[in-house]
């Protein structure tokens, strides 16, 4: 409430916010994002490597109600893991949710060399271990 006494202060959005203030019961959260629990996932390896926010959760800047932006099905993840090289960015960029003002050709090249870096194989990345352990 630090920051909605000041901001959107009225909106009917935070309704149950002011509520849970005044009577002191936590709100109950309504997670969006959620792997079922057989799925290991670990988000500090993905913003290290240089991987995005909006690559999973697409143009959360504009979303004043967060709407879930893609299904997190198998596949999802697989398309990646079988091809990052036009999918990484530099880790300073991982919040930035503009499209980055390179050309297709400029993308592949850096993902290319970022995978080299880093020493990412895709041909382990769809190990079924990988995310079922
Ligand atoms: C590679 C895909 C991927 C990237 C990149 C990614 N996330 Fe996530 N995020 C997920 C997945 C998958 C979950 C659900 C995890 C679970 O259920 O354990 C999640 C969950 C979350 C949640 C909890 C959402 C909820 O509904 O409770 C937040 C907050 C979040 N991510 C923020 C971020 C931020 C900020 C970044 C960038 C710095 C980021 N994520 C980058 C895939 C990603
Ligand atoms: C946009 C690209 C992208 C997407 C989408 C993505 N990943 Fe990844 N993932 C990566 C990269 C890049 C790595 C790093 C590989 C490396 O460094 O060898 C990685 C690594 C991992 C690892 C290995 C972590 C470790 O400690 O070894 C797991 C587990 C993983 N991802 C799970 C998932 C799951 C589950 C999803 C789908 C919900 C997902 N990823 C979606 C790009 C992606
Ligand atoms: C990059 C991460 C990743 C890898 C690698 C991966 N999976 Fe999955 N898997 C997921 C996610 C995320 C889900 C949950 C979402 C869904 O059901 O699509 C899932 C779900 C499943 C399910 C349940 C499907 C259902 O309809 O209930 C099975 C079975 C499965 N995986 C088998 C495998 C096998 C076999 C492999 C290796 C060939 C594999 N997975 C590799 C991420 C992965």
């Amino acid at each position: 409430m630090t920051c909605h006494s000041q901001l959107w202060d009225k909106a009917g959005v935070l309704a149950p916010v002011r509520a849970s203030l005044a009577s002191g019961r936590p709100v109950r959260w309504q997670r969006i994002a959620q792997l079922p629990d057989y799925v290991y996932f670990d988000h500090s390896i993905h913003i290290d490597r240089g991987v995005g926010c909006v690559e999973c959760h697409g143009r959360i800047d504009r979303m004043p109600l967060t709407a879930r932006a893609k299904p997190f099905r198998m596949g999802f993840c697989l398309d990646c893991h079988r091809d990052p090289s036009t999918r990484l960015r530099p880790a300073s960029l991982v919040t930035r949710m503009e499209p980055l003002p390179w050309t297709s050709d400029e993308r592949r090249r850096f993902g290319k060399a970022a995978m080299a870096h880093f020493g990412i194989d895709p041909r382990k990345l769809d190990n079924c271990g990988v995310c079922h352990r």
